[in-house]
């Protein structure tokens, strides 16, 4: 069974969603044995309690320097026994350290279709901002395998949503978590569970 870390530092839908399609047998390769949130405040900690998920926090703040940062995440990670990880709305930087721990084993959510609107300062509203500002008319939802470069990872599933007439930013970020980002996390989280699995 591959032991499933999900990483979190807002509300947690994305959690959720990975929550509800274990409890619905969609990652039978796969096990969320724990859950890292960056901050104490973020609600995706409730959701963690109350699926029974055990939680800690590791804050960017409570330390130096990255590089420290970078191996208490990992000291976490391997105390827990953790095989893959899952950024689900995790907003700190993952140094070198934790990505050469995990290779090709962390897999990250990002609300646009890579190449766009992604890289150093496309996260959260933003991405939905500057869909709307472009004008498109298809966005979505992308998971790849994360590495050094920020979103540049191998992509491994997609899913296009529309933009509709009159979209607000929080709309259309509404509309591409509840069509595309809580369909496709699980799914690439059971790929890669799977996969995983063989190799054990
Ligand atoms: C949202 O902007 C989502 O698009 C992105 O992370 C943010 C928080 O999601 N993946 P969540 O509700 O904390 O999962």
């Amino acid at each position: 069974m591959t032991k499933i870390a999900v990483m979190v530092s807002g509300g947690g839908t994305n959690l959720q969603a990975l929550i509800d399609a274990e409890k619905a047998g969609k990652i039978p390769h796969g096990k969320i044995t724990l859950v890292i949130a960056s901050n104490a405040k973020a609600y995706a900690l409730e959701r963690a309690a109350k699926a029974g998920i055990e939680s800690t926090v590791v804050a960017r703040k409570s330390y130096e320097s990255q590089e420290a940062f970078d191996q208490a995440v990992v000291d976490t990670l391997r105390a827990h026994d953790i095989d893959m990880v899952i950024l689900a709305g995790f907003l700190s930087i993952l140094g070198e350290t934790v990505i050469k721990a995990y290779p090709d084993r962390i897999i990250n959510i990002h609300p646009s279709l890579i190449p766009s609107f992604c890289g150093k300062g496309f996260y959260g509203l933003k991405v939905h901002e500057a869909a709307l500002e472009r004008g498109v008319k298809v966005t979505g939802a992308t998971v790849h395998l994360v590495n050094e470069i920020p979103d540049g990872g191998r992509i491994l599933l997609q899913k296009a949503v529309a933009v509709e007439e009159g979209d607000t930013p929080e709309v259309l970020q509404r509309r591409v978590m509840e069509q595309a980002e809580w369909i496709l996390l699980p799914q690439a989280a059971e790929l890669l569970a799977a996969s995983l699995n063989e190799e054990e």
